[in-house]
């Protein structure tokens, strides 16, 4: 069921796959409006201003807005393109409290520098801390066919006059979970790091205000026919997560993919001509054109849809279910299985555990919250004034 977010989208909102009815409706449930219980235990998004759709600008001013006004995050990535995008969205948008850097889309040296070369860039006064350098089963396969050879594409870094602050991020998230209030994670890379925070302290999701990811697909996938880039690379991981983090916000590929940029996006991130608007632009008509050489129209830049996800979630449609992680499957592995039936009509078609050929595991998964639809025109503005304004 569409509900009233979604019902005064402009015509270029619609520029959702083909077929792609929320299938939460589908199979009877009532798909949420992203109210701010749906997404976090307290939304920060409750202080921050409607944008418009109209315009190059949404107008929200986020610079007269004071930090304390703002979403403190740990933001968990691998840079990559859309990683950094994404960082300068936080940047604007959220208090940056901490980055940590994972093994992902390159390799952990070149995520960390990318963070680094990225808040060095944007004069962004936050702390990268160094995480995990491989998954915690799976074999390291990158996505550097996506991302360039080192995670930026051809954009001209300068040379580094930040270094570290650790070498522990999954320290870092643990302690910083306790330490600061309300604060939300926000994961857009492998889970390897995450996971590991939560099996060094099971009570993590309590000390934090929301945890969010970019990962997972609903339909499918990005690098099989139905496993996403970020729950693949470390399925391990993602399944420790939606098991143990409930309730987690996952940013599917669903979602991400109705968010587009093309050339047009890249002229007005380029028209705004600062340092970070420059660098900011290379970025997108990189990941523009790598998307043209595998067959898409435009590029999704599926990490920064996440942050808006923790900003503005009444810009999006969002509804529970539980999620579980194939590990198994000769063809599936890394999918992240959204159980779409009434939680009564899984609590009774389940089949007893000692049937091993049930196959069915959702009854012991929490539920997370699956984003399905975004009014995807007002997204786009939010991220292009967040890299021209930054
Ligand atoms: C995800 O995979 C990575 O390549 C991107 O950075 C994004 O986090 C999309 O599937
Ligand atoms: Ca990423």
């Amino acid at each position: 069921m569409m509900t009233a977010n979604t019902t005064n989208q402009s015509s270029s909102d619609n520029i959702t796959p083909a077929g792609n009815t929320n299938p939460a409706s589908e199979a009877g449930h009532t798909s949420q409006t992203s109210s701010a219980s749906s997404v976090s235990k307290e939304s920060p998004a409750t202080s921050i201003s409607q944008a418009t759709t109209t315009g190059h600008t949404s107008q929200t001013n986020q610079a007269a807005r004071t930090a304390a006004d703002k979403p403190k995050i740990v933001f968990d990535c691998d840079p990559g393109l859309d990683d950094a995008i994404a960082i300068l969205t936080a940047a604007y948008f959220c208090d940056i409290v901490g980055i940590t850097t994972v093994n992902g889309n390159v390799g952990i040296d070149y995520t960390t520098h990318n963070a680094l070369a990225v808040a060095q860039i944007a004069a962004l006064d936050v702390e990268v801390h160094r995480g995990a350098s491989r998954p915690l089963i799976a074999p390291t396969i990158d996505a550097a066919r996506v991302h360039g050879a080192t995670g930026l594409g051809d954009a001209k870094l300068p040379s580094l006059t930040r270094t570290v602050a650790s070498n522990d991020a999954v320290g870092y998230i643990c302690d910083t979970a306790r330490s600061v209030d309300e604060l939300h994670l926000v994961a857009v890379g492998p889970l390897t790091n995450l996971a590991l925070a939560l099996r060094r302290d099971p009570d993590l999701p309590k000390h934090l205000q929301s945890i969010t990811i970019m990962g997972g697909s609903a339909r499918i996938g990005n690098v099989t026919p139905v496993a996403e880039f970020n729950a693949w690379a470390d399925p391990e991981a993602a399944a420790i997560v939606f098991k143990e983090a409930a309730p987690v916000t996952m940013v599917g590929l669903d979602v991400t993919r109705q968010i587009l940029f093309g050339m047009t996006e890249v002229d007005r991130i380029r028209e705004a001509a600062t340092p970070t608007a420059l660098f900011a632009a290379s970025l997108v008509a990189y990941a523009y054109e790598q998307s043209l050489q595998r067959g898409l129209s435009a590029a999704p830049i599926h990490d920064a849809v996440a942050v808006i996800t923790v900003t503005h979630p009444h810009l999006f449609t969002i509804s529970a279910h539980p999620v579980t992680v194939e590990l198994q499957g000769e063809t599936t592995r890394g999918m992240t299985v959204v159980d779409l039936r009434p939680r009564k009509r899984i609590e009774s078609e389940t089949r007893p555990a000692s049937d091993s050929s049930s196959g069915n595991t959702s009854p012991d998964n929490p539920d997370s919250n699956v984003v399905w639809e975004a009014r995807s025109e007002t997204v786009r503005n939010l991220i292009l004034e967040a890299v021209t304004t930054l």
